[in-house]
């Protein structure tokens, strides 16, 4: 199994508050790994920083080595904009930009002066499936479609850019079950050709979804593995209470 993303002994404070402890993990190529763990644990964190998000926040400090692709993100030749583009995020809350749908999808391909925009347009709607619910209404405002349907719009406009890596920080947590199954079916559909890695608060979820989980507690990562050993097997106790809803 190819490693697309290596954490080496990754450290981040926010100001005096240490929010990620050491963390050393390999996210698999083509495959969805799953960050679990309670609330505050540090998993938007450390999602955040594999595509450099939190270069945003202020007064923060990050120690240790993220590789992509053997390259470290934080060296100092690294491209922000490019890095990414390669590595895309979709966050918890659908954010469409205020145009049309089919502004949405193209607004970054035309940025970086791509061509045949109708054609990229139409297949990132296709992979999102979301192309059969809005190819006839291309030119109506993306915030007049549903919650679940946002966040496929979302996905289409992360898929125009060509991706190579996909985030997604609790990208089903507002939206009901058939929107969130439709999610899930999308992400096993993107699995061949993308790295995806999901945040969820959803143990089913993970369950179904993920080929890896890994498991974080008060910044900490506890544990790491295929997903069905760490669900039936948890080396961990403190990962066993947390999977059967004991804690967290
Ligand atoms: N911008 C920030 N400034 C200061 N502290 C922060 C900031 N963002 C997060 N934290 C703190 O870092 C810790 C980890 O937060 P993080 O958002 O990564 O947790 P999480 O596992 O994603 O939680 P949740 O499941 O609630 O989304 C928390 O204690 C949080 O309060
Ligand atoms: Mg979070």
């Amino acid at each position: 199994m190819t490693s697309k993303i290596v954490s080496r002994d990754v450290n981040l404070w926010y100001g005096e508050k240490q929010a990620l402890k050491d963390i050393c993990l390999e996210i698999p190529e083509n495959k969805i790994t799953a960050l679990i763990g309670p609330s505050g644990c540090g998993k938007s964190t450390f999602i955040r920083c594999l595509n450099r998000m939190n270069d945003l926040v202020n007064n923060i400090r990050i120690e240790g080595q993220i590789l992509y692709d053997n390259i470290d993100i934080y060296g100092k030749d690294v491209d922000v904009v490019e890095l990414r583009k390669s590595i895309g995020m979709v966050f918890q809350k659908p954010n469409p930009f205020p145009m049309s749908i089919y502004d949405n999808v193209a607004y970054g391909p035309r940025i970086h002066g791509q061509r045949n925009i109708d054609k990229i347009v139409e297949n990132s709607l296709k992979d999102a499936a979301l192309w059969e619910e809005v190819s006839e209404r291309l030119d109506q405002p993306a915030l007049g479609l549903s919650g679940g349907q946002q966040q496929r719009l979302c996905i289409a406009r992360t898929l125009a850019m060509k991706p190579d890596v996909i985030l997604f920080d609790e990208p089903c947590s507002a939206l009901d079950p058939i929107s969130t199954g439709k999610i899930e079916s999308l992400m096993e559909g993107l699995k061949d050709n993308y790295t995806q890695v999901i945040v969820t608060h959803n143990m089913q979820q993970a369950a179904r979804i993920s080929d890896c989980t890994a498991f974080f507690l008060l910044g900490e990562l506890i544990e790491m593995g295929e997903t069905k050993r760490i669900f039936e097997m948890p080396q961990e106790k403190s990962t066993e209470d947390y999977i059967t809803g004991r804690v967290g």
